[in-house]
């Protein structure tokens, strides 16, 4: 059982991260007395190690974290690794979405195409890392639908999925397509590789 301090105090980030990592991967709760980590990286895998290497530097526990961005084809990538604060520094979900449908009022079908890519990476003391990403190509909707899931999911219609948003969709379903379902899963396969590799002499009696 591979055990890390999930280094999000989302608890709809945090969900995800359980439903989809199962019982094979215990995940404690971020220290409450962390304050938050600025994600002043240029990159969503800058902004990951951040996260993860604050909370291993904290607590001298493994951590893992995720950075997750919007990327729309007619904003030229945006919001990107600035999707949590595209409306201005802590902004809620609701105004992020409200901005963004701003942003692309007249946009045809063209610029309407988007993916979400999430980047979940695990740090060790001692400096060890593993590192996963996945995406999901799809398309932003021109109003919101649906009361499920978070963040841009009420606009987001990934492919393949019978036109639905990412809201309108039970967990179950959402991670098994999404951004954060296919890096997670990516992620546990590559932990078990590594664990694998690594079994000779490590954690058994001599
Ligand atoms: P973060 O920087 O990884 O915390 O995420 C950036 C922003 O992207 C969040 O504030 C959410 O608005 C949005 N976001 C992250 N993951 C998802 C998702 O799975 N669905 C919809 N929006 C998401």
């Amino acid at each position: 059982m591979s055990e890390f301090v999930l280094a999000t105090a989302n608890p709809d980030k945090a969900r995800e991260f359980a439903g989809v990592l199962g019982p094979g991967v215990s995940l404690l709760p971020r220290p409450a007395a962390l304050g938050e980590v600025a994600e002043t990286g240029e990159t969503l895998l800058d902004n990951a190690r951040l996260k993860a290497q604050a909370v291993v530097a904290a607590t001298g526990l493994p951590a893992v974290a995720d950075d997750t961005g919007l990327e729309v084809d007619g904003l030229g990538g945006a919001p990107g690794v600035r999707s949590s604060r595209y409306a201005g520094e802590g902004a809620s979900y609701a105004a992020n979405v409200a901005a963004l449908l701003r942003a692309l009022a007249g946009a045809g079908e063209a610029g309407r195409r988007a993916r979400f890519r999430t980047v979940v990476l695990a740090a060790w003391p001692g400096g060890r890392e593993v590192v996963a990403e996945g995406v999901v190509e799809g398309s932003i909707v021109l109003e919101p639908r649906g009361a499920g899931g978070f963040g841009y999911d009420p606009v987001f219609v990934p492919d393949g999925c019978g036109g639905r948003t990412f809201a309108e969709m039970d967990p179950d379903e959402k991670n098994a397509v999404s951004h954060r379902g296919r890096a997670l899963r990516a992620f546990a396969a590559a932990l078990g590789d590594a664990g694998r590799g690594e079994r000779p002499g490590r954690g058994r009696r001599p």
